[in-house]
């Protein structure tokens, strides 16, 4: 179980990102809840931003902490995106979605000038793949879906993958995310090739998104006891 003060102290350090002025994505997930907290703080002390959500959960929770959040519509420019992630390599390539809010976290993460993620040192991995892959999938055609994302796996050389229909917590129920698509979790132990991986589920029609971030973060935040070593 991932130490809290890890997390916080990731949050910290990516408060020395933030500069006034700065239109900000906020990321989704219990590390990126510290860095909203931490920066609703410090608008409250009269820092200025604009801010960007990526999922409703955390947009009732900077609302309710007095965060300014303007609709995606009114964003000229992402100066800077904190998020989380549930894996992430040496790269800083990463898997994210555990929250179910990869494929907006993607988009604002994918416009942002500058991507820095926080997380905790059990999220640190030599190669991507034990986490399952969140794949975001519309409900038209989702079973067919599923197939050909089992077949892509394979020809992307994962070995016995399992592709599991996300679930409501604590419901039989299958879950909605946030732009009304379902998940599927792809069991994958261990990607040989996340890039490649990455292009060919792209090219799955039904597919909305992956979680697999490429080449998107440009600085890795990991948090520890005593304060946090950054990686750009
Ligand atoms: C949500 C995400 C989160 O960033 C990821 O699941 C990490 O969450 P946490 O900080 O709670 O471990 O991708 O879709």
């Amino acid at each position: 179980m991932a130490n809290e003060h890890e997390k916080e102290n990731a949050a910290l350090a990516a408060m020395e990102y933030v500069e006034d002025g700065m239109t900000i994505g906020l990321g989704t997930g219990s590390t990126a809840k510290y860095f909203v907290e931490m920066l609703a703080d410090e608008v409250a002390d009269g820092l200025l931003v604009k801010c960007i959500e990526t999922s409703e959960q955390t947009r009732a929770l900077a609302s309710s902490l007095g965060v300014p959040l303007i609709p995606f519509e009114q964003v000229e420019r992402i100066h800077l995106t904190v998020d989380g992630a549930d894996e992430v390599d040496a790269q800083g390539n990463m898997i994210k979605g555990g929250g179910a809010a990869l494929l907006r976290e993607k988009i604002i993460a994918n416009a942002s000038d500058h991507m820095v993620v926080i997380a905790d040192p059990s999220k640190q991995v030599e190669r991507l793949g034990a986490f399952p892959l969140p794949v975001e999938v519309t409900p038209f055609g989702y079973t067919i879906t599923a197939k050909k994302v089992f077949d892509v796996l394979c020809a992307a050389g994962v070995n016995r993958p399992r592709v599991e229909l996300r679930k409501k917590p604590g419901s039989m129920d299958m879950l909605v995310t946030d732009g009304g698509n379902h998940i599927l979790d792809c069991h994958c132990g261990r990607i040989p090739d996340a890039e490649a991986l990455a292009a060919r589920l792209s090219n799955v029609p039904g597919v909305v998104e992956h979680g697999l971030f490429i080449g998107i973060a440009r600085t890795v935040i990991i948090g520890n006891e005593n304060g946090a070593t950054v990686f750009e």
